[in-house]
Order: C-alpha cells, then sequence, then structure tokens
C-alpha cells in the first residue's frame, strides 16, 4: 500500500463517520424550524412551542458534573431503534389523571438551551426524561423532601434499598445545628442529636432539575410516533 491509498483510506474511515455523526446533525439540528400541528391529524393547531420549565440550567450543570449520564438516558428512543414507549413511563405517563396517555418519543426541542443533550452513556438506572412527572405522581404529598433525602442517600428508600448502586450525593449536603425549629427541608436521616441535615444551594438546584424532567407536551403527529395520537399513518 502506498502512501496515497493509506492517506485516502483514512480520510475516508474517519471523515466519513465525522461527517455521519457530527456534521450532518450539526447542520439538520442547530437551527431547528418551527412546526406546525395539522388540522385534522393533531388535536390542535397553530406552531408547536415546546415547554420549557424555567431556569433549570444550574441543576443541569450539577447533574453534567456528578456523571449521572453515565448510568441514566434521557431520550425516548425512536419506535425503530428500541421499544422505549413501551417502558413503564419513560416517555411519559401511560395513564396521566388529566391528559391521559402522554407518552411520546423524544425531539430535538427537548434539549434547547442546553450545551449538550444528557441522552447518557448507558442505561444501568432507569431513563429520567420524565422523572418529574413520575415523581409527582409517585410522591404527590412531599416529593421535594422525597427527592432530597433519595439525592442525599438512595439507600434511605426501601424499595431499592437492597439492590441499588446509584450513588448519593451527601457532600451536596450541609450538616447544620438545630436551632429553634427543624427545618421543614431537613433530611429523615440519622445524625448526631442536635444537628440535621438540609440541602446546598446544589442539591436544591439538582432537585429543581429533576422535578422539572416532563417531557411529554403534545408534539405534532408529523415529528413523533405515540401511541396517543390520531395519526393515520401511525
Ligand atoms: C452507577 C450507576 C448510577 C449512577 C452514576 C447514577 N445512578 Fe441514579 N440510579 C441508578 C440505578 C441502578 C437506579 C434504580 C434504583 C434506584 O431507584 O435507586 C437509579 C435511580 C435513580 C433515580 C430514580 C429513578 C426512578 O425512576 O425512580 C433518580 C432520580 C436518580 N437515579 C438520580 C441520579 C442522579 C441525580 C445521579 C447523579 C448524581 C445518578 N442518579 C447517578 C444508577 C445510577
Amino acid at each position: 500500500m502506498n502512501f496515497r491509498n493509506f492517506a485516502i483510506g483514512l480520510t475516508a474511515s474517519f471523515g466519513l463517520a465525522w461527517l455521519a455523526v457530527v456534521v450532518v446533525p450539526f447542520f439538520t439540528m442547530r437551527d431547528l424550524a418551527p412546526v406546525a400541528f395539522q388540522e385534522g391529524i393533531d388535536a390542535q393547531t397553530g406552531i408547536y412551542h415546546p415547554k420549557t420549565a424555567g431556569r433549570v440550567v444550574n441543576g443541569y450543570e450539577v447533574y453534567a458534573e456528578n456523571g449521572c449520564y453515565l448510568c441514566h438516558t434521557q431520550v425516548a428512543r425512536p419506535t425503530y431503534a428500541g421499544n422505549d414507549l413501551g417502558r413503564p413511563d419513560f416517555a411519559g405517563l401511560s395513564a396521566d389523571p388529566d391528559r391521559g396517555d402522554t407518552r411520546r418519543e423524544s425531539n430535538p426541542f427537548d434539549y434547547l438551551g442546553l450545551d449538550f443533550a444528557p441522552i447518557g452513556v448507558t442505561r444501568s438506572g432507569p431513563d429520567l426524561m420524565n422523572y418529574g412527572r413520575r415523581l409527582l405522581r409517585d410522591h404527590p404529598a412531599d416529593a421535594e423532601s422525597y427527592l432530597y433525602r433519595r439525592l442525599y442517600n438512595p439507600r434511605l428508600d426501601p424499595a431499592v434499598a437492597a439492590w441499588s448502586n446509584c450513588p448519593g450525593l451527601p457532600f451536596l449536603f450541609e450538616k447544620k445545628e438545630i436551632k429553634g425549629q427543624r427545618s421543614d427541608r431537613a433530611v429523615d436521616a440519622e445524625v448526631k442529636a442536635g444537628y440535621e441535615i438540609v440541602p446546598g444551594p446544589k442539591a436544591k438546584a439538582l432537585a429543581s432539575y429533576l422535578m422539572s424532567l416532563q417531557h411529554d407536551d403534545a408534539v405534532p403527529a408529523s415529528m413523533n410516533y405515540a401511541p396517543a395520537t390520531t395519526n393515520p399513518e401511525g
């Protein structure tokens, strides 16, 4: 093999992969065109406006710097690539009390405003794309305090205590002397008498980010296959 063929081969092997995986997605998704709902197919009309949950960027950074994406995905794959819509409440709730079946595939609008789409590396733990929905459904009265307890130490939840390898983040919490009344945010965990454990700013940011993970708003059927759409083409 001469150098010329070697150089061409090298460029083709790496260049084509780079084009397909980096360049093409970048140019197709950097400047997303608005998508319209279609009359007769979708339940609503007009342009799709993604629902955003205010300022969650701080919590997203805490999520990134603690490597949560190594075990948790945030993507309901298109159905040709895997049956994520069939997994229990990953892609939305199959029986939302107000809206019925809200499951849908992820789309590029779900990651608007973030530097990187936290689609995840492995799926050792459950997908978190709609964790906020599951949390509010399962812990309607005490979602926030349940979440602090779980972030402090997931194994405080008896349901998973025996086997969960989800890391606790005790370093995002502060041990504080109780002065007067206990803080209503205090984590219900064992600690020296007279002290309590309260979430620090990063734990609070991470909790509001996790609660904001509710990516199941209705999208135009043209963008998505979801069991609840009325798209005649399925
Ligand atoms: C070593 C892999 C691993 C890493 C890293 C990890 N998790 Fe987990 N996570 C799991 C597993 C396994 C479960 C399922 C058992 C459980 O509920 O604890 C889980 C469950 C969860 C749940 C509950 C999901 C549900 O649907 O009930 C949340 C919330 C969560 N993890 C948040 C985090 C956050 C935030 C981070 C980053 C600080 C993180 N995890 C990092 C493995 C991991």
